[in-house]
């Protein structure tokens, strides 16, 4: 028996950054991946629609290979106005080809937009690569965080999260 010998094609594909609509809310779990994040999803795109909050989606031929959340908060007393940044990840094999990049400054745009001027994000302390992306993008370290939350899963079970993470942030010139 002979090996057929790998045969190789370029394919080129155009990404689109959009915010999600409601057709990608089961996208969003990626065939599963994701599954237990179902209500988190559906709660961050009800807030969508009420201006608190914005999926960012990096659209690869109508399937979301690549998202990233903005919560907005309301302005502080001395007028800070904070988005957080949360839910930010790559389709494993569309990773380091600058798509997670181009979406955190496609969010940095918004946010300046939404006339808020701090992004900030938190990182897990075992997770170097995403830290490293981060400071190269103009994040710096202002506090580290035990990282506890929990969530509801689509079962309807609580599940309890514990991951000791860096918070960063970045002022955002606005004007
Ligand atoms: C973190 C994450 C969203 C980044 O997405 P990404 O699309 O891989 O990001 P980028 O491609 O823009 O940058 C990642 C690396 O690829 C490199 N890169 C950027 N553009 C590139 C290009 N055109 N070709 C090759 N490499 C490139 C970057 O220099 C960077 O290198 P680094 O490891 O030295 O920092 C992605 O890795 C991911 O989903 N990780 C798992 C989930 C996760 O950790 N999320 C963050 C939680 S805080």
């Amino acid at each position: 028996m002979t090996a057929l010998e790998p045969a190789s094609i370029i394919v080129p594909l155009a990404v689109t950054l959009r915010t999600a609509d409601r057709e990608d809310l089961p996208k969003l779990e990626w065939y599963g991946q994701y599954i237990h994040f179902r209500n988190l999803f559906r709660r961050a795109f009800r807030e969508q629609q009420l201006g608190r909050r914005l999926i960012l989606v990096a659209d690869c031929n109508h399937f979301p290979i690549g998202y990233l959340f903005i919560q907005f908060a309301p302005a502080d007393e001395g007028s800070l106005k904070r988005a957080y940044l949360y839910s930010f990840r790559v389709m494993e094999m569309f990773r380091g080809q600058g798509i997670g990049t181009r979406l955190l400054q496609y969010a940095e745009v918004v946010i300046r937009q939404r006339d808020h001027n701090w992004a900030l994000i938190s990182v897990a302390k075992n997770n170097p690569a995403a830290h490293r992306l981060y400071e190269r993008m103009g994040y710096r370290v202002y506090a580290e965080d035990e990282g506890r939350w929990h969530y509801v899963d689509h079962r309807g079970n609580l599940r309890y999260v514990h991951e000791p993470c860096w918070m960063l942030q970045k002022q955002i010139v606005t004007g």
